[in-house]
C-alpha cells in the first residue's frame, strides 16, 4: 500500500536453481529500507553539507541551522514539551540507553533499577554491573506482568529509581502499556525509561505533559528502523538530567570554556554530543518524520495490523507450526515469532532465503532471556551452550513488517512455509550442512 514511498523494493536476488526473484524483506524489526524521499533529501542537502557548529561559511550556517532545528521536530513528533525535555543525538537506541545508564549514576546511586524479562539486550546489559538490577516477570503468554511490577515496587519500598521497559518487544511485537506502567512507577517514586526502537516507527507515541502521572520520563529510538538508515538515534529526557555532571564521551563541541585547569561544560544537549555531529543522519530522520506524519502513523499502524492479522490466520495452514503469539492484535506491532516443529529455526530461515528470496531473521534477536522464557528453557539448560559453542542454539523464526509489505508477499511466504512444514525430513537433510561444524 505504501510501496511507492520506499526505496529499493524492486531489487532482484538469486535463488536456488539460478532464478532471480524480487526480494521480499520481512526483517523490518532489524532495519528498514530508506524512504525515497529520504534518499532524495540526502542528495539535495549534500549541496549544502558542511561543518555543524564549527564554521562561519554560508554552508556551515545552513548546516548548523538544519541540525539545531531538527531537535524541535523530533520532540514534536513524540509530543514532548520543549521546555522540559531535550533531544540528544546518538548512533542508535543501544548507544542512547548506554548513555543514559552512565548519566543516571548520581541520580540512581545505590538505588534499584527494574528491567524486564522481555528486553532486547540493549535495555538490559547497560544496567547490569552499574546498578542493583531486578527483572519484572512475563506471564505464560510472554506478556509483561504488571502485578509483578507493582509487587517489586512495593518490595523495594521507594528504592526503585528507574523502571526501564521496552515499548514493543522485538521478538513477539507485544506492546507494553507504557502509560499505565508510567503511572504505577510514578506512584512509587520511580522514573520510567522506554526503549522505543520497535514502537516509535509503528505506533503513535506521545510522552504526555510532564505533570501528568502517565508521562514518560525517557525514551530512546533509532532512525534506521524508521526508514532513515544514516546512523542516527535519539535519546529524549528531562534537560535537568543532563545539566549535572558530564557525558561518558567528552571532546569537541561539549564545552564552553577549557583551561589547563578546568572545564566549563556546554549546556545540554550539546555537552552530550562529542565530536562532529552526524548531520546526514539528522537530515534523514527529519525527512522520515515529515513523510510519516504526512501519511499518518495511525493509518500505517492499522495497515500493518491487518498484515499481521492475515498472517496469523494463514500461518495456521502451515503443518507443524508453533506460533509464539497471543493474537491480541490491538496490542502488538507487526512482529511474529514461530517455529516449525522438527526443524531448526536457522534451516527455516535458510530455506526462505534460498528458495523464496525472503529475508527474515532467526535466532534469539539479542533477547536471549525472553527467548528462554518463550521456549521454556531454564537457566541450567543454557549451561551446555556455554560449554560448547558449536551446539545449534535455540531460537525462533521472526517475520516483521514495514508499511510497504503486501498481502501478496505474505502469500508467497505461506506457500513456501507450507512446503517446508510438509517436508521436514527433506529440509533437514537438504540444509543439514548449515548446522554442522
Ligand atoms: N534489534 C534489532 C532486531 O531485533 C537488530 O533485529
Amino acid at each position: 500500500m505504501y510501496k511507492k514511498y520506499v526505496h529499493g523494493l524492486d531489487t532482484l536476488v538469486p535463488i536456488e536453481g539460478g532464478r532471480r526473484v524480487t526480494y521480499i524483506n520481512f526483517d523490518n524489526a532489524a532495519t528498514t529500507p530508506p524512504l525515497k524521499a529520504v534518499m532524495k533529501r540526502i542528495n539535495s542537502f549534500s549541496h549544502f553539507y558542511s561543518s555543524v557548529h564549527r564554521g562561519t561559511g554560508y554552508k556551515s550556517i545552513i548546516s548548523s541551522l538544519a541540525y539545531d532545528n531538527s531537535r524541535d521536530i523530533v520532540l514534536d513528533f513524540l509530543g514532548a514539551d520543549k521546555k522540559h525535555y531535550t533531544a540528544i543525538f546518538v548512533k542508535n537506541t543501544t548507544e542512547a540507553i548506554n548513555k543514559l545508564s552512565y548519566r543516571l549514576k548520581d541520580e540512581i546511586g545505590d538505588g534499584i533499577v527494574l528491567s524486564t524479562y522481555m528486553e532486547h539486550h540493549s535495555n538490559d546489559l547497560p544496567w547490569r554491573y552499574k546498578y542493583r538490577l531486578d527483572y519484572i516477570e512475563v506471564d505464560e503468554r510472554g506478556r509483561l506482568s504488571l502485578d509483578h511490577l507493582e509487587y517489586l515496587l512495593k518490595k523495594y519500598r521507594g528504592r526503585v529509581k528507574l523502571v526501564t521497559v521496552t515499548g514493543a518487544s522485538n521478538v513477539t511485537g507485544y506492546i507494553n502499556p507504557i502509560h499505565k506502567i508510567a503511572k504505577i512507577c510514578h506512584k512509587y517514586g520511580s522514573k520510567i525509561m522506554v526503549d522505543g526502537a520497535q514502537l516509535v516507527p509503528h505506533h503513535p507515541v506521545n510522552l504526555k505533559a510532564v505533570d501528568h502521572p502517565e508521562h514518560i520520563d525517557y525514551i530512546a529510538f533509532s532512525a534506521h528502523k524508521m526508514y532513515a538508515p544514516f546512523g542516527i538515534g535519539v535519546l529524549i529526557g528531562p534537560r535537568s538530567t543532563f545539566e549535572k555532571g558530564f557525558s561518558e564521551f567528552v571532546g569537541g563541541g561539549t564545552v564552553d570554556v577549557v583551561t589547563p585547569r578546568e572545564v566549563t561544560w556546554a549546556p545540554p544537549p550539546e555537552k552530550e554530543e562529542a565530536g562532529t555531529p552526524n548531520l546526514f543522519g539528522v537530515v534523514a530522520l527529519v525527512e522520515s518524520i515529515r513523510v510519516l506524519k504526512k501519511l499518518g502513523i495511525e493509518p500505517i499502524s492499522n495497515y500493518e495490523r491487518k498484515l499481521t492479522k492475515y498472517t496469523l490466520e494463514r500461518l495456521k495452514e502451515v503443518p507443524n507450526i508453533v506460533i509464539y503469539d497471543d493474537e491480541d492484535i490491538k496490542n502488538k506491532v507487526s512482529i511474529i515469532s514461530f517455529n516449525i516443529r522438527g526443524l531448526h529455526h536457522g534451516l527455516v530461515a535458510a530455506a526462505l532465503s534460498m528458495e523464496g528470496g525472503i529475508g527474515i531473521r532467526s535466532g534469539c534477536f539479542c533477547a536471549q532471556p525472553y527467548i528462554q522464557k518463550l521456549l521454556k528453557i531454564n537457566v541450567e539448560e543454557m549451561d551446555k551452550y556455554k560449554r560448547n559453542r558449536d551446539i545449534p542454539r535455540p531460537g525462533t523464526v521472526r517475520i516483521s513488517y514495514g508499511m510497504y509489505n503486501s498481502f501478496d508477499e505474505i502469500n508467497v511466504l505461506i506457500e513456501l512455509l507450507k512446503q517446508i512444514g510438509n517436508n521436514i525430513d527433506y529440509y533437514n537433510y537438504k540444509y543439514k550442512s548449515l548446522l554442522s561444524t
